[in-house]
């Protein structure tokens, strides 16, 4: 489909403020605002833009910019465009449009949008923090059940107010140490879950905004709360006890501000007028899981004019000292229901459920019982030989749902507080079959959007990239987990940073990684040691993770990772530059532990290349290979930090990390280069760190690889390595002309790799190789998780090599990239299109015999470097004609081995050559 110029509108979508669709009450000042254009012209390209920020909508509809008027900019510039405006205030409310003009002279407007700001300063804050009277729990619930205080009893809030008037806006405000659901006229206020989020609370705690207008009414109105332990007085990881923070005690603040159409402003805030009790939740946490007893809910409790005498009078107490900044990233919601596949009677009374799906979330039980009836909910990822549910590797996580059933009818049930890691679920107490359709799995999870969709032909690897992708839908909660399932749950650095690029083709990313490096920022120790989980746990003055682990080779170095890669794919620049000291201190720290460019990281923990074959599983020891990786990782560091230095125009710094990375890279092969080639650890991921990072000279390259080959195929032809090396292994052997051994060792099935679990029914990546096999069935139960996305980095290859969708190496954020798929023996087809911060580009090819047909979708505003797999330039066909050197949008610029390479203009192409 050759289309030329026409006088087509361009589309103008996906309109954005810090990379959120009309966010309420962010506290950025100077946001940055993005959107796509689309054309299915070749070449359309924006060639100006001009941005209208209004604070009504009826004055941006009038083109009365009265927050900012960019004026026309002639630029391309479709993303991160930084607001340039009248100095935003508290409760700024901002509604904007683009205007684009295009190549053909064509100008377009946007639909509207808007972001408001939310209280940007501590005297904007006038609510009280509020905690529940502990009477309440003990003249109630602790008469009742007194071991059922441990874990915690959420507590319900409420108060009444009147609305003197019509409403023109109500806007809530809302922050917690613990976790609130909010209610008002008897309905839930928003839909996310789990709010505020994890962060380190001593550092700093979200607040989240509400549009509460169409839920309040003139008259008498109710607010209600209720208010659970979460991350913060809850169980968190494998710890013994509890408040992690330092207090049980969880505490609410509420902020209402009511805007009347007559101009009057209502304001209701928490303090001690609102009244407090116990309600039907018994005892709820993230681990153990949550009792329910439906006889003890309150009818009308979340309405007005409900009858709360015998209720307490809530307790102000202390506000926080951490700062209270808005949450810049998507919340965690339910995002989808599966319903069973089967249900099974294992034994009398004992219903075993299978979602067919390994999932994060909860089970919405649906039962009709007479009251008292007691239904137990547990979960597990997998089952045991005879059939009941395998719980061992949930080690202290109790994962067991308890619901007691008022009677009287149909009742439906979804826990408040908690989440589970599952894929069957036992149902037990009830006195009859339940039917399949007791059981729902809620999916829950933070609601980053879908970028990536991959298929090939071979369902094996197709179960494979789902695998990934769901192990990221389980995993990405609040912050990037190891697991879902174990008492464990932690935003472990090294997992986050190998699957980062893998997460990033799969969603939309950017948001949930610039959170979440604030809490690795957070983490930090005062020396500038990074941690190795995130957000950190108090365990005392300095900061690190949880048990003080930090510094591990290829974990603490997540914090330059991930700014780095958030940068490259994004385009974002202010990720580095906010996060740039904190990264110079952690290669300070580096620096002045370690000498003649070898890092062996006495001080830190090395996790070595976790769970590789055979594994080492000790962290404090040390060998050879932990330091050749270690030193690799601080090449790679200072390699970046040199990169993103050049960027934020910091010469001289970008000058003394390149150096830096010229010294670490000679003592590497000083130290571990064989002049043969060989290094002197033969481990896969050995060759694999020092390929990746070019630690090698340029002429000797291509013997390692050899030995890399040599190494896979004295294991006949099967992977070894661990968390830091498999997502190396196949772009490395692609990019060292060694396509046929990558695809060799996707394919395979055989134990160790990729296929394996998932020949044997996996629906998530596992966390180890052998978490079961058919020799040995399950992997100790201490550490073994089938819901651990590390071992999934294969995804990035299926896009960045299989696909061939891969960053420019000279311009980050996908505005110009290159298509290079390697296409090799096994798969007749794939099928890709990855949604960038420009629009869809899409990838799909096709073999048939030797003839290979291609098509290609490049966004409007965009251009890529073409590599079509031929033989030779003279029979590349685009669009049924030859290609010559030039073509409509298209231009012929070389060969390189196999590609004939091109370059072209947005548009659809579609090719056919020989292979
Ligand atoms: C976690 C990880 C983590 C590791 C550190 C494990 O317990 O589950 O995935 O990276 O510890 O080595």
């Amino acid at each position: 489909m050759n289309s030329s110029r026409s006088s087509e509108q361009i589309q103008i979508s996906h309109l954005r403020c810090e990379y959120l669709v009309a966010p309420l009450g962010i506290d950025e000042r100077e946001p940055r605002l993005s959107w796509v254009i689309a054309s299915s012209r070749r070449g359309a390209r924006q060639t100006a833009f001009r941005l209208r920020v209004a604070s009504t909508p009826e004055k941006l509809a009038a083109e009365e910019a009265d927050f900012w008027d960019s004026g026309r900019v002639e630029s391309s510039q479709t993303t991160h465009v930084v607001y340039a405006g009248k100095p935003l205030c508290s409760r700024d409310f901002c509604h904007w449009h683009v205007e684009v003009w295009d190549e053909a002279g064509n100008s377009a407007i946007s639909t509207h949008s808007h972001w408001s700001m939310g209280p940007l300063t501590q005297s904007d804050w006038a609510a009280k923090w509020i905690a529940a009277d502990p009477e309440i729990i003990r003249r109630d619930i602790g008469a009742i059940a007194p071991s059922l205080t441990e874990p915690g009893t959420p507590a319900l809030f409420r108060r009444e107010f009147e609305v003197p008037g019509a409403i023109k806006r109500a806007t809530l405000y809302a922050s917690a140490r613990g976790l609130f659901e909010l209610r008002a006229h008897g309905k839930r206020i928003g839909t996310d879950v789990f709010a505020p989020e994890w962060t380190d609370y001593d550092k700093r705690i979200h607040y989240r905004t509400y549009d509460v207008t169409t839920m309040l009414a003139p008259g008498r109105n109710a607010l209600a709360a209720t208010l659970g332990d979460g991350w913060w007085s809850g169980y968190v990881g494998w710890q013994e006890t509890r408040a992690r923070y330092g207090s049980l005690e969880n505490s609410l603040m509420i902020q209402i501000e009511i805007e009347l159409v007559d101009g009057q402003k209502v304001f209701v805030n928490t303090d001690s007028s609102w009244r407090c009790n116990t309600g039907p939740i018994l005892a709820s946490d993230f681990m153990m899981g949550e009792t329910y007893d439906a006889r003890r809910e309150r009818i009308g409790w979340d309405e007005a004019v409900y009858p709360d005498k015998d209720w307490l009078p809530a307790r102000e107490i202390a506000a926080p000292t951490a700062s209270l900044v808005a949450q810049r990233s998507e919340p965690v919601r339910v995002m989808e229901t599966i319903e069973p596949v089967s249900l099974k009677e294992i034994s009398s009374g004992v219903f075993i459920y299978d979602l067919g799906q390994n999932i994060a979330g909860w089970v919405r039980l649906r039962v009709k019982a007479p009251a008292g009836t007691r239904v137990a909910i547990r979960h597990g990822e997998r089952l045991n030989p005879d059939g009941t549910l395998y719980r061992e590797n949930l080690r202290r996580a109790k994962a067991t749902d308890v619901y007691i059933c008022k009677g009287g009818g149909e009742e439906i049930y979804e826990p408040y507080f908690t989440f589970h890691g599952f894929q069957y679920v036992e149902l037990t107490g009830l006195p009859f079959n339940p039917g399949a359709a007791a059981v729902t799995g809620c999916v829950v999870r933070s609601a980053t959007s879908d970028a990536g969709r991959f298929e090939c032909s071979h369902t094996g690897v197709n179960r494979l990239w789902l695998n990934g992708l769901w192990s990221q839908r389980d995993n990405f909660l609040s912050v990037p987990t190891d697991c879902s399932q174990r008492d464990e749950r932690l935003g472990w650095t090294g997992d986050a940073q190998v699957f980062l690029r893998t997460a990033s083709y799969n969603m939309d990313v950017a948001a949930f990684f610039t959170k979440w490096m604030v809490d690795v920022e957070d983490a930090q120790t005062a020396d500038g040691i990074f941690p190795d989980t995130a957000p950190r746990l108090r365990e005392g003055g300095n900061y690190t993770g949880l048990d003080g682990l930090g510094g591990a080779a290829g974990w603490a170095d997540a914090g330059i990772i991930v700014p780095w890669t958030i940068w490259r794919v994004y385009g974002d620049s202010r990720i580095i530059e906010r996060h740039w000291n904190a990264m110079v201190k952690w290669l300070a720290w580096i620096e002045r532990h370690n000498h003649d460019g070898l890092r062996v990281n006495e001080l830190g923990n090395n996790y070595g290349d976790w769970l590789c074959i055979p594994g080492d599983t000790s962290f404090r020891t040390h060998s050879p290979m932990k330091n050749l990786l270690a030193t690799a990782y601080w090449a790679d560091d200072a390699a970046k930090m040199a990169e993103m230095a050049r960027v934020l125009g910091r010469e001289a710094e970008a000058g003394r990390f390149q150096v830096m990375f010229e010294k670490v890279r000679a003592a590497f092969q000083r130290e571990w280069l064989r002049e043969d080639g060989r290094l002197t650890v033969e481990t896969q991921t050995a060759y694999l760190l020092a390929l990746a990072f070019d630690l090698l000279p340029e002429d000797v390259r291509a013997r390692p690889a050899e030995h890399l080959v040599k190494n896979i195929k004295a294991l006949n032809w099967h992977l070894s390595t661990g968390f830091i090396g498999i997502g190396h292994l196949n772009p490395q052997l692609m990019l060292t002309g060694h396509a046929d051994v990558a695809y060799r060792l996707l394919l395979q099935d055989d134990y160790p790799s990729w296929l394996y679990p998932v020949k044997h029914g996996a629906t998530t990546i596992w966390e180890r190789w052998n978490g079961w096999t058919e020799h040995d069935g399950f992997f100790l139960s201490q550490m073994n998780s089938f819901n651990h996305y590390s071992l999934g980095s294969v995804g990035e290859w299926l896009f960045r090599h299989v696909a061939g969708i891969e960053l420019d190496p000279a311009m980050p954020g996908f505005q110009k990239f290159v298509l290079r798929p390697f296409i090799g023996e096994g798969l007749e087809f794939a099928r890709t299109s990855y949604r960038t911060m420009h629009g869809m580009i899409e990838s799909e090819w096709r073999r048939d015999g030797k003839d290979l047909f291609w098509s290609i979708c490049i966004p409007a505003n965009t251009s890529a470097r073409v590599h079509v797999p031929s033989k030779s330039d003279t029979d590349v066909m685009e669009s049924d004609t030859r290609l010559e050197k030039q073509g409509v949008g298209i231009q012929v610029s070389g060969r390189k081995g196999n590609f004939l390479i091109c370059e072209t203009t947005s548009g659809v192409y579609k090719f056919k050559s020989t292979i």
